[in-house]
């Protein structure tokens, strides 16, 4: 018997982009899937998408400081590096601005070099029809898509009519990482 101690096997970590749309309060069910499926997360709020957070709650589950605004030049980096990235979920908003490369909050800046450093990347989408009507949100699905970025397929609810949250699979973005990312799965 070997007297080495055992081989630590690292996980994968998650970010989870959480943007201000109104099914954002249900994150921890992305987070625990996350979780039992190996792993680690940390979660980075858009400015507008804390505000739809129990934050808390989000912390205790992680083990992480949400992500919201830039640190200090000289402060640590509050999460280790992500081998993977979910969007999820993803505003009109956020969308249209990642595709035109606005790099405005700490989600967007974080999406916008991921392109560059390679990370996968997934987005859920979560929209109205009458936002997704506009004619920059399809041309920003297509840019995101030229880019690599995989994309849920979440059909547009009708405006005004309380959402669509019994079809939002959160699940849908492990589906898409997974196979993208070596260590996991
Ligand atoms: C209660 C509420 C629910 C909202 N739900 C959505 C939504 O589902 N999808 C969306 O794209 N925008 C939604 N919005 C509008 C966004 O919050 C708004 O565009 C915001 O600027 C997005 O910011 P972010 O992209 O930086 O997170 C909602 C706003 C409110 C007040």
């Amino acid at each position: 018997m070997s007297d080495q101690p055992a081989q630590q096997i690292k996980k994968p970590f998650l970010y989870v982009v959480v943007c201000a749309a109104g099914i954002a309060g249900d994150v921890g069910r992305l987070i625990t899937a996350a979780q039992d499926a190996n792993w680690e997360v940390g979660v980075v709020a858009t400015p507008q998408g804390l505000g739809f957070l129990d934050a808390p709650a989000v912390e205790e589950q992680t083990g992480y400081p949400i992500r919201s605004a830039w640190r200090l030049p000289g402060d640590p980096r509050p999460l280790p590096p992500a081998d993977a990235i979910a969007v999820a979920p993803a505003t009109f908003n956020t969308i249209n601005k990642w595709a035109a490369g606005i790099s405005d909050t700490l989600a967007l800046g974080i999406l916008c070099e991921a392109h560059g450093f390679g990370i996968p990347t997934a987005v859920l989408p979560y929209l109205n029809s009458a936002q997704a009507a506009h004619p920059a949100y399809a041309r920003s699905l297509e840019q995101l898509r030229e880019m690599g970025v995989l994309i849920g397929s979440y059909e547009p609810h009708q405006p005004k009519a309380g959402g669509g949250a019994d079809r939002f699979r959160w699940e849908a973005a492990l589906e898409l990482l997974t196979p993208k990312v070596p260590l996991a799965g």
